[in-house]
């Protein structure tokens, strides 16, 4: 994907610290794997946004094998809590074995089933969050987007991982394959959507494959 430029973005990307601690094998695990977790940047640019807010009450919608929710948990300040949603059973099997092994599996409440399912119960319930990581099927943000937002506290912080599609949010719709066209316009329907929202600050950021980040007043 050709970002700032190619140069650049490689030599930002070689300055990216691995994750912190213990993490850091965790990480290059599923690297070497090629598991689908957030992109060392990601890590490092979302470990800067933990630090300074210290959530207390996270949701993730995307777990796979769990090393976002882990490196959640290492800014987790005391009696926080993480809950992350996963319908996929081999990657919910594999994240508990994570958390085990990391001894946080106290901290971390796995709902096991479609987010389409948990989200709307979720918000029926009242439950709030002051940080949402979206990091799910890419054409389904766009549904899931207002039960975030219902959900999203004030003062809030929801990010959205991999909303650039490699670059191709920009082509033109003729350039778009017949196959990708949904996935395409739920895209570019949610952005517009989040980057037109009151009583929200959204901001889209060239790290990884594009951040959304959406401030709740
Ligand atoms: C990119 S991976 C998540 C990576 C993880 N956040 C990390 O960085 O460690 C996406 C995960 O979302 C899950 N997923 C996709 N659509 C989903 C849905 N509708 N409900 C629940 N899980 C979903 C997939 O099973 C997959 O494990």
């Amino acid at each position: 994907m050709k970002r700032i430029d190619d140069r650049l973005a490689d030599y930002l990307d070689g300055l990216a610290p691995p994750a912190p601690g213990r993490l850091r094998d965790f990480q290059q695990a599923a690297y070497d794997e090629g598991l689908p977790i957030i992109s060392r940047d990601v890590a490092n640019f979302l470990s800067v946004m933990l630090a300074a807010k210290r959530p207390r009450n996270i949701l993730e919608i995307g777990c796979a094998v769990g090393f976002s929710a882990a490196l959640f948990a290492e800014f987790l300040p005391e009696g926080g809590a993480i809950t992350t949603i996963d319908r996929y059973e081999y990657m919910i099997n594999r994240a508990k074995e994570n958390f085990a092994s990391l001894g946080i599996e106290d901290k971390v409440r796995i709902i096991e089933e479609c987010a389409s399912i948990a989200l709307p119960r979720l918000a029926e319930q009242g439950a709030r969050f002051d940080f949402i990581f979206m990091d799910c099927g890419k054409g389904q943000y766009l549904r899931f987007f207002p039960y975030c937002l219902e959900m999203l506290a004030s003062g809030g912080l929801l990010v959205a991982d991999d909303v650039l599609q490699n670059g191709d949010i920009a082509l033109d719709w003729a350039e778009i394959t017949r196959r990708q066209r949904t996935t395409y316009k739920n895209m570019r329907d949610f952005l517009a959507a989040a980057m037109a929202l009151e009583g929200c600050y959204s901001s889209i950021l060239p790290i990884g494959d594009g951040l959304l980040l959406v401030a709740k007043e």
